[in-house]
This record gives structure tokens, C-alpha cells and sequence, in this order.
């Protein structure tokens, strides 16, 4: 039996270990304010607001979120946004004085998606609304409604009480929990945010009987700040991993800003974005251009590994049945690293390639250089010809465009929706003259550029 409060009021539902959110409330709460745009994530019509034991609302895809995952939460719909005697909400007032719907399909998320940001004290409208599409009414408006909404007090009604619970489905409390779990199902199915899983359920319709949720799992979702590094549990959230690196490598983070939207970040977490060995994640070029270490666990047996060394083909990871990730940690170093990431959105978008330099000048000559690639190849990699040909060299533009070549060497790239071969190869090169143009301190970003 799963317990938690839906807009205010304790819900006590059998549930199926990979039931959506969305379903539950359109399907059997006959909530029908949360629409079904895409159903994987992209859209932000079904946004509904989830709040956790630390109290923080969050704006979450009800359309990727299993029911399992609210256990001893308070989700709050669009139903539930408005006060009693049907008081507007402040974001709904500002929706209505500055003209921001047409057709409304998609405003519930947005209205649901801005109480979120207007409880928290958020001011970046636009990030906090990149994950919320809208065809006809243009942003602008939607834009001023937040800006006009951001001085009204968060109302009374939107306070959450939120009671512990027993979860329905396993939900191992600690790593020591999870990794026993997964020692009895090495079959089984871990879950993190589910923004890869929940897609196998709802565009797969793949069903999962042996699941297990990493969510609850209190110290994997701690990151530890030392004196050497970050160690950052598998079950972080990349929301949470933006925040920790932001002091230390601003431009991973800035590249995580990106990464989805408020709604994914808030869902996804690193255990997932490394497990999953996807070639487009964008974590795992940054942690390998950083020299990160990944922690696996199996029982009580524990062994770590350079990033990189994890990816060891399309499709294989260096991973055992029933081990998991269980942390990476991150050295603190000298910040060189930068991260360029290219889609063709450029917001709420995958990867067509991603790109980390952490190259380190001293004295005029290249000291050390890491460079790593996402959407070059079957996995993350490293592009070590590149990185041999810059080191020892002096730091110039012409050793730069020599070492262009290397790129031929550690790369083919495929051609796929998000890009030619050539495009990958050319864009690749590309970086590399941006990194030295930059470190040069020409602006090269589109964002800094100004005619
Ligand atoms: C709309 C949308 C936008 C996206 N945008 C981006 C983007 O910009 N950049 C990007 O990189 N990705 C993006 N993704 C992909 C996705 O968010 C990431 O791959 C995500 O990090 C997966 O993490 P998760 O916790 O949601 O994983 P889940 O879906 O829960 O799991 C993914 C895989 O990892 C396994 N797993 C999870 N945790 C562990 C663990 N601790 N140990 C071992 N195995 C584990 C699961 O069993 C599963 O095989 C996007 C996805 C969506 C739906
Ligand atoms: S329906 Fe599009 S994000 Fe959920
Ligand atoms: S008002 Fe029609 S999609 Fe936004």
C-alpha cells in the first residue's frame, strides 16, 4: 500500500511498481488538469509539483514518475494550486492579467511548473520554464507572469505536511540495504530517477516484475565536500550535482544547466546518467576530463576505477551482475575544465556531441590535458592523441591546429539524427580552437558574443 498526500490530503492506493503518476490521476483520480503531451519527458504538460521530506517543492514529469517513487511525498496538481474558494494562486493571476495562454493545454504544467519556482524564491524564469513547451502562445508572455508573480507572497495553502511512510516496493534505506538487494536479484532492475526507465514502460511498454528504487538510500544522497574532492553519491539528482560543482568547475555546471530541464534535473540522477553507458550522457565526459573515480559495489566488496575505464563498448560496462555504482568522487584541482555541449536545441535537448578540455598551462606549455568526448563514439572517451600531441608542447595556435589531426585518429563518429560524421569531426576540432581562443580571453560563447 503506497501513502502519500495528493493537493492536501493522504492517499492510500495499491499501486503497481511501474504505474506513472499520470495515469494514476487521469486514470484513476480523474485528475485531468495534468495533460499527456509526449509521455517521456520532453514536454512538461504533465508537470505537477513534488515535495519531499526536506520540505523543497519540486516541478516533476508526472508522465516519468513511477507511483513507487512518491511514497511519503506531497505531490500537488494543477487542481491543487488554486485556494480555497477558488483563490488564484499568484502565478494564475499573472497567467490571466499578462495574457499568458492561448489554446491552454499546455498551461497547467506551466502554472504547476511556476508555483514550483515561486515557492522555492526562483527568479531564472527562463530555465525554470525550458522544460515547458507551448505552441501558440509565445513565451514572452509567460515570462512577464512569472516576473510579475515573483513578489507575491508564496500563499498559505501551498505549505506541504509530509509524513513518513512504508514503501510499497523495495526501497532499500541505505547502500548496505541495496546492496544486499541487489545480491538477491541480480536480475533485477534498479531505478534512480527513472528518466531512462520510465521511458522502457511508456514508449517500450517493457514490463519490469523485479525492481528496486535507489531513492531512499539516505547516503547515496549526500555529496561530501573535503579537502581532496566531492564524493557524490549514485542517487544524487543532477539538480543537486549542478549545485555542488558550480563553486569548483562553473562550466560543468553551467553545461548541467542544460542537461534536460528543472523537471528532469530534479528526477535523473549520476548513478543513472554513468550506468546507463550511454555515449550522449553529458556527466560522464566532464568526470572523465576531471579524472574522477568510479566506486562499484557488490555485497561488501567494493572497487573503483578511472571513469573512463567503465565504458568499455556500446552498450557494455564494466559492471557485474548485482554490483552497483555506488559514488564518484571528483579531485579538487586548479579549474581548467571547460564542457561544450551541442544539440540542436539549445535547451531541454540530448547531445549531438559534448565536449570537456581541462587543459593545464603552465609557463606557456601544455602541463597536463584531458580531453573527453561525448557523441564521438560507441562510448565516453578520451581523446588521447590530442591530448599526447598538446602535452609538453608550447600553448600556441599553431601547435593547436597540428593537434587537430588527432582527432581523426581517436574518433569515427556515426551519422544519426543528431548529426553527420563529418559535422561530429568538424564541431570536434572546433572546440579545441574554441578552448584556445577562450583562453585567450576572446568571448566565444553565443551567449557572450555581441555583434
Ligand atoms: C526529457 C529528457 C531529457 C534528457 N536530457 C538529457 C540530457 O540533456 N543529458 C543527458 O545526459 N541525459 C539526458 N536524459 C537522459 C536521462 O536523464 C539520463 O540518462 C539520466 O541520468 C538517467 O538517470 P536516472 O536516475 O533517471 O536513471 P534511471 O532511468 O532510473 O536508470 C537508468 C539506468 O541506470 C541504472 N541505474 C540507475 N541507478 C543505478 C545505480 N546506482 N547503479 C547501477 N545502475 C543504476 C538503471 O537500472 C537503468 O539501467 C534526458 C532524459 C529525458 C527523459
Ligand atoms: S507528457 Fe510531456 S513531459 Fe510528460
Ligand atoms: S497555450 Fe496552446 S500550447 Fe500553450
Amino acid at each position: 500500500m503506497l501513502t502519500f498526500l495528493l493537493n492536501g490530503e493522504t492517499v492510500e492506493a495499491e499501486v503497481g511498481a511501474t504505474e506513472t503518476l499520470l495515469d494514476f490521476l487521469r486514470e484513476r483520480r480523474c485528475l485531468t488538469g495534468t495533460k499527456e503531451g509526449c509521455n517521456e519527458g520532453d514536454c512538461g504538460a504533465c508537470s505537477v509539483i513534488v515535495t519531499g521530506e526536506d520540505g523543497v517543492a519540486r516541478a516533476m514529469n508526472a508522465c516519468i514518475l513511477f507511483m513507487p517513487q512518491l511514497s511519503g511525498r506531497a505531490v500537488r496538481t494543477v487542481e491543487g494550486v488554486a485556494g480555497p474558494d477558488d483563490a488564484l494562486h499568484p502565478v494564475q493571476r499573472a497567467m490571466v492579467d499578462h495574457h499568458g495562454s492561448q489554446c491552454g493545454f499546455c498551461t497547467p504544467g506551466f502554472i504547476t511548473t511556476m508555483a514550483a519556482a515561486h515557492k522555492n524564491g526562483a527568479v531564472d524564469h527562463s530555465d525554470q520554464l525550458a522544460g515547458n513547451l507551448c505552441r501558440c502562445t509565445g513565451y514572452a508572455p509567460i515570462i512577464r507572469a512569472a516576473e510579475a508573480a515573483a513578489s507575491e507572497p508564496v500563499p498559505a495553502w501551498m505549505d506541504e505536511a509530509v509524513a513518513g511512510s512504508t514503501p510499497p516496493y523495495p526501497m532499500p534505506q541505505s547502500s548496505d540495504e541495496l546492496a544486499a538487494w541487489c545480491q538477491d536479484n541480480p536480475d533485477g532492475t534498479l531505478i534512480g530517477g527513472a528518466t531512462d526507465v520510465g521511458l522502457w514502460v511508456t514508449k517500450q511498454l517493457r514490463e519490469l516484475d523485479k525492481v528496486a528504487f535507489t531513492g531512499r538510500c539516505a547516503d547515496l544522497q549526500r555529496i561530501e565536500d573535503t579537502e581532496d574532492g566531492l564524493r557524490i553519491g549514485a542517487a544524487c539528482t543532477i539538480g543537486q550535482v549542478l549545485e555542488a560543482v558550480k563553486p569548483l568547475y562553473p562550466s560543468f555546471a553551467e553545461m548541467l544547466r542544460r542537461y534536460g530541464s528543472v523537471q528532469v534535473r530534479n528526477a535523473a540522477t549520476i548513478g543513472g546518467n554513468i550506468a546507463n553507458g550511454s555515449p550522449i550522457g553529458d556527466s560522464p565526459p566532464a568526470l572523465i576530463a576531471l579524472g574522477a573515480t568510479l566506486h562499484l559495489r557488490k555485497g561488501d566488496t567494493r572497487r573503483e576505477m578511472a571513469m573512463e575505464e567503465f565504458f568499455v563498448e556500446y552498450g557494455k560496462q564494466d559492471r557485474q551482475p548485482g554490483e552497483f555504482v555506488e559514488f564518484v568522487t571528483i579531485p579538487k584541482q586548479r579549474d581548467t575544465l571547460q564542457c561544450y555541449k551541442l544539440s540542436k536545441r539549445f535547451d531541454q535537448d540530448i547531445s549531438a556531441l559534448c565536449g570537456c578540455f581541462n587543459i593545464v598551462v603552465a609557463g606557456g606549455s601544455v602541463a597536463k590535458a584531458r580531453i573527453a568526448f561525448g557523441g564521438m563514439a560507441g562510448t565516453p572517451k578520451r581523446a588521447t592523441h590530442v591530448e599526447n600531441a598538446l602535452t609538453g608542447k608550447a600553448w600556441t595556435e599553431e601547435n593547436m591546429e597540428a593537434a587537430l589531426a588527432g582527432f581523426t585518429k581517436d574518433y569515427a563518429p556515426m551519422s544519426d539524427m543528431r548529426a553527420s560524421a563529418a559535422y561530429r569531426l568538424q564541431a570536434a576540432q572546433n572546440m579545441l580552437r574554441r578552448v584556445y581562443v577562450e583562453s585567450l580571453g576572446i568571448p566565444a560563447s553565443v551567449l557572450e558574443v555581441r555583434p
